[in-house]
């Protein structure tokens, strides 16, 4: 009897274990502004998915809300995502565009998200180096934003780089990182999920630019972004 106690607890305990794991992971590595690539180098080179995504219920979710949000875009021609890490997210989203790239500064998380998503193309290179030939019909920046030194050069290169951007940031960072979407993107372009119906914790995916709704992968994207000049 006791031993089934202790098993039950134990379940519950590893239930709850992972769906907390995302936001305990997230505390490990603190979203700071100009952390370098090399900071999540290490992180990577001192174990794969640091942050948890690939196992977690409440990453999935966020994915999930995210192909959704990329759906009303569709079909693209092509997508770049940016921060791509171990291309937790990206393995979603090769499906829907004929092109899929994936950026990051830690070259060892470009070497998992080559073997995990061989569909997509991955270069190991900060957003602020990044150049392309051809502008991408949608740009995605998930959970990178509070990581750059300057927030709004990061969205000015952003949208240098594709014709409609989406970029997802966690509730604990809404405050910071808003007034510099402020400038780009319009309140109701913001969509806030909740997790567990709690206030603090959740996640925003905001668009900058409009999605095509039932136009063919050859129609341009209309951009729909409120610029004030600084
Ligand atoms: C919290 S992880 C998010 C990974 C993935 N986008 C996701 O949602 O699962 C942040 C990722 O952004 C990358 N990153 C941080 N700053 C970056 C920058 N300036 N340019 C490109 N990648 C960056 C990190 O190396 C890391 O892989």
């Amino acid at each position: 009897m006791t031993t089934e106690r202790q098993a039950d607890a134990t379940t519950m305990f590893d239930v709850v274990k992972a769906l907390t794991r995302p936001l305990r992971t997230d505390r490990a590595v603190p979203p700071a502004p100009g952390t370098p690539a090399e900071a999540f180098e290490a992180l990577y080179a001192r174990r794969p998915d640091p942050w948890g995504v690939l196992s977690s219920p409440l990453a999935q979710y966020r994915y999930l809300a995210l192909v959704e949000a990329v759906a009303d875009y569709g079909p693209c021609r092509s997508m770049l995502d940016v921060g791509c890490g171990e291309g937790a997210l990206t393995r979603y989203l090769v499906g829907s565009a004929d092109t899929v790239v994936g950026i990051d500064g830690s070259s060892t998380a470009i070497s998992r998200a080559r073997t995990r998503v061989p569909k997509a193309t991955f270069t190991c290179r900060t957003l602020e180096t990044y150049t392309a030939r051809e502008s991408f019909d949608l740009v995605l920046a998930v959970e990178v934003l509070y990581y750059v030194s300057n927030p709004q050069a990061a969205i000015e290169q952003l949208l240098s780089l594709g014709r409609s951007v989406i970029v997802s940031y966690t509730t604990r960072e809404r405050q910071r990182l808003e007034p510099h979407l402020d400038a780009f993107c319009r309140r109701e372009d913001r969509q806030f999920h909740r997790f567990f119906g709690l206030r603090r914790h959740g996640f925003t995916i905001a668009r900058l630019g409009a999605p095509a709704r039932g136009q063919g992968p050859d129609a341009r994207l209309p951009i729909r972004v409120t610029y004030v000049s600084p």
